[in-house]
């Protein structure tokens, strides 16, 4: 994909630097606590560890969770203010800020593993989800793996441990494509976020149509020993992990 034909994502807020310093302090508590709990035992099941590129890796939390276990993890994001953060907590890390759609400036060109965690909530259209897709399908191993964890259309329509979505009762109407809204509530000033609802269906089609095979989806729930006070976690799944080969 030539970078001049990417229209920028929607509004990004990740582009402002106190959306970057707020994001920064999320670790991986409350509704996270799902993704940190599962996502080490999926990887290590999937891929063992090698060379991993963190696709939109924001501040920097899920390439050091990556790097915590064992891969040779290089962040990237097109957010100057997130990348910025990255390298502030963690010195010794490799961030690189890229063009939106023009990754030739990755200091490896084939990995085994592409993490994405979250960044497909907030990219906008199903062509630009494919045209992403298969430039990073083209920078996998052939016995590579790609894992992207996203948001599950139902955290736009419940109330969770770190989220509510009580101010858009329109989410509820929402189709798989339209544009919904969520406010993490532990961020000061509780910005609105606008992501891009994505169902099952358009998931399991864009991966068909870019070349990958599914390999597993998990929808973590919240446990009651897990420490947190989890409000709809319990019974309604708030991610989705979809674990894809490269190998169609
Ligand atoms: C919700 S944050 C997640 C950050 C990190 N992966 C984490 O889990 O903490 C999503 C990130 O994806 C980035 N992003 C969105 N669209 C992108 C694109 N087309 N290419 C690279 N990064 C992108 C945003 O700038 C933002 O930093």
């Amino acid at each position: 994909m030539d970078a001049r034909d990417v229209p920028e994502t929607i509004e990004n807020v990740y582009g402002s630097r106190s959306y970057a310093t707020e994001y920064s302090k999320l670790d991986w508590g409350g509704t996270y606590h799902l993704i940190a709990r599962d996502l080490p035992t999926i990887l290590r099941e999937n891929v063992p560890p090698g060379h991993a590129l963190d696709f939109g890796c924001g501040t920097g939390r899920s390439t050091r969770l990556l790097k915590d276990l064992g891969y040779h993890a290089v962040g990237m994001d097109i957010s100057e203010a997130m990348v910025t953060i990255a390298r502030d907590l963690d010195p010794q890390g490799e961030y690189v800020v890229v063009e939106n759609g023009n990754y030739s400036t990755l200091p490896v060109d084939k990995f085994d593993l592409i993490l994405s965690c979250f960044p497909f909530d907030n990219i906008p259209t199903a062509e630009i989800k494919l045209a992403i897709l298969q430039d990073l399908r083209k920078l996998l191993l052939p016995a590579g793996v790609f894992v992207n964890v996203v948001s599950s259309p139902e955290i736009y329509r419940h109330e969770w441990a770190t989220f509510t979505t009580a101010p858009f009762p329109e989410n509820r109407l929402a189709q798989s494509g339209d544009v919904v809204r969520i406010i993490t509530t532990t961020f000061a000033d509780s910005p609105v976020c606008e992501d891009i609802l994505f169902d099952e269906a358009s998931y399991r089609h864009l991966y068909n149509q870019s070349g990958f095979r599914v390999v597993a989806k998990h929808e973590p729930l919240g446990h009651n020993d897990d420490g947190v006070e989890w409000r709809t976690e319990t019974t309604i799944a708030p991610w989705v992990i979809w674990v894809l080969s490269g190998n169609s």
